[in-house]
This record gives C-alpha cells, structure tokens and sequence, in this order.
C-alpha cells in the first residue's frame, strides 16, 4: 500500500465530507472525532454521479443531497439495496494531513 499525502487536516470540514480533486479523481474526504479519523470515497453517487461530498452526515450515515440515497461511509453499502455501493480508499491521519492509496481499495467488491 502506497499512501499519499492528499489534504491537511485543517482543510478538511470538521463535520461532513470535504470534495478534493486528486490525479484526475473526484474524492470525498469524511473526518470523524473521538477518536479522529478519516474515510475516503468516490465523490460520484453510484445512483446518478450525486456530490457526496455535499451530503449531510448522521453518524457513519451520508445522505446523497440528489435524490437521498444513503450510504454507510463504514461499509461503501447503500442503505437501500446492497447492489450499490460506494468505492472506500485506504487512508489514515498522519503530520496533520490525510493520507490516501487511490490505487487500493478498502471492500472487495
Ligand atoms: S445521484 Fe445520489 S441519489 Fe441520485
């Protein structure tokens, strides 16, 4: 696993997702607290290519702000069929930024 560095912490939304554009990817960065940590996604909604980024976040929870779906940032898994889901990259916290393998991939799909 190659992690890179792709954004400092303080660039990141403290609650919901933060979009960043990272070798020609769309991510969507989620930051959690207590303990602090970080997921990272493909930006697109896998309904209708919806700024997940841009959803509202209720626990491990984003609501895609289209048209509703509901993904489970801890599972990629949409919450209404288990046929769509949501590609997580590897990532941690490190020297205050976020550090991501676009090339890897959390899920098997
Ligand atoms: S684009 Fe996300 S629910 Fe339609």
């Amino acid at each position: 696993m190659t992690l890179e560095k792709l954004i400092d912490l303080s660039r990141c939304h403290a609650e919901g997702g933060t979009f960043v554009e990272f070798q020609a990817r769309e991510l969507a960065v989620f930051r959690f607290s207590s303990p602090e940590r970080v997921i990272v996604i493909d930006n697109a909604c896998p309904h209708s290519a919806g700024n997940l980024s841009g959803g509202e976040v209720d626990g491990s929870i984003v609501t895609c702000p289209s048209h509703n779906w509901q993904f489970d940032l801890e599972t990629g898994i949409c919450t209404h069929t288990d046929m769509a889901r949501v590609k997580r990259y590897p990532a941690e916290i490190r020297d205050d930024a976020v550090w991501v393998d676009v090339e890897g991939q959390v899920d098997s799909i």
